[in-house]
């Protein structure tokens, strides 16, 4: 039986990650998890060999000590691919802390890229966003839609580190990248093991939302409901976690296949269909039978009207295609939020 392939995955006890974690596993992925647990918690091993009964390997440290990255690099000489999650995420910090997103998400990045480099052929995979479009001019939003220039530090690692990479790949053709630009990640996994675990205030729309129903927050606050939309809120792309997993187990085998496509690419990783805030509300009280209260309150700084994806180039290339619809998605998200409060 051939030795199975080593794949790091950096944040790979996060929301994302541990998703990705679990598909790659279930590929037939040796996986190997870097976190810092600074917004993860070790548990979610657990909920990962409980899905898989397959306890990956896991290593605690900070990729921002460069003598650490270096070194597990050379403890593990056998990974063929990274998978790229870790950072900082939060839009709103990182307008208070620009510099903690600086150091963290590029930083972190610029390491981990010295190791794969010079190594003999490398893939690496960026957990990148829709944000790095701000408001795109046009609508479903292609890949060749112009980069504007970002509405946050946050916004502005996805792309520096973009910028990176490319620059990276041009003079390294042992290097193997993509980019996958996510648009609204919701939901959790379906065995009800793992899902999201916000720390704090949620500031995503469906963890607010199952917090609401399950009676830790007092009411969903509606960002606007006079956007130019039919029915007056914003309207984004939400995706299914698993989904979203699933494409990162294709993109990572498009690159692992000697192919002579170019070395680094990017997709848009979305359901290609706009749903509006209210729409999703309605969606999670036709699957939890609960009123939700919210109401409409001002417009929140810095969010664009629409987003939605265009994701003919990922179904083409890439052969994925999110097959989950909302309704079940957001069951998963109550599933989820029902069993870690014990409702
Ligand atoms: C969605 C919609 C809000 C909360 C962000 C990041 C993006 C990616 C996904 C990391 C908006 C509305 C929300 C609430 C609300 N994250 N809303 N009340 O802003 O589209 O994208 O998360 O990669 O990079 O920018 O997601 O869930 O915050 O908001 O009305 O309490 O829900 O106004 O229209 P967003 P979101």
């Amino acid at each position: 039986m051939a030795k199975p392939i080593k794949i790091l995955v950096t944040g790979g006890l996060g929301y994302i990650g541990s998703h990705t974690v679990v598909e790659l596993q279930q590929a037939g992925y040796e996986v190997v998890i870097i976190d810092d647990c600074s917004n993860a918690s070790e548990a979610v091993l657990e909920g990962i060999a409980a899905i898989t009964g397959k306890p990956p390997h896991f290593e605690r440290f900070d990729l921002r000590e460069k003598k650490k990255v270096i070194d597990f690099f050379n403890r593990h000489p056998d990974i063929k691919g990274t998978i790229h999650f870790a950072a900082s995420k939060a839009v709103g910090e990182s307008v208070e802390k620009p510099l903690l997103y600086y150091e963290n998400n590029l930083g972190s990045l610029v390491y981990l890229l010295q190791q794969l480099t010079g190594r003999g052929r490398r893939s690496f995979i960026f957990s990148s966003s829709c944000t790095v479009y701000g408001q795109a001019d046009a609508l479903p939003i292609t890949e060749g839609a112009p980069v504007k220039p970002a509405e946050s530090p946050y916004g502005n690692t996805k792309q520096i580190g973009e910028e990176i990479i490319g620059d990276t790949c041009r003079v390294h053709p042992e290097l193997q990248a993509i980019s996958l630009r996510y648009f609204n990640p919701i939901g959790a996994h379906p065995s009800n093991m793992i899902g999201e675990l916000p720390m704090g205030i949620p500031q995503n729309l469906v963890p607010f939302i199952t917090q609401t129903a399950a009676g830790l927050r007092k009411e969903l606050s509606v960002f606007g409901d006079d956007y130019p939309t039919p029915d007056g809120t914003c309207i984004r792309d939400y995706i299914y976690v698993v989904d979203l997993a699933r494409a990162h187990v294709v993109a990572l085998q498009r690159l692992l296949e000697e192919g002579n496509q170019e070395n680094y690419e990017v997709f848009n990783i979305g359901t290609g269909t706009g749903t509006s805030v209210l729409e999703v509300i309605h969606s999670f009280e036709r699957v939890s039978g609960k009123a939700l209260n919210y109401q409409i309150v001002g417009r929140r700084p810095g969010d664009v009207t629409q987003a939605y994806a265009d994701t003919s180039k990922a179904n083409k290339t890439l052969g994925w295609k999110a097959t989950t619809a909302l309704d079940q998605a957001i069951k998963t998200a109550w599933d989820w939020e029902q069993k870690i409060r014990a409702l």
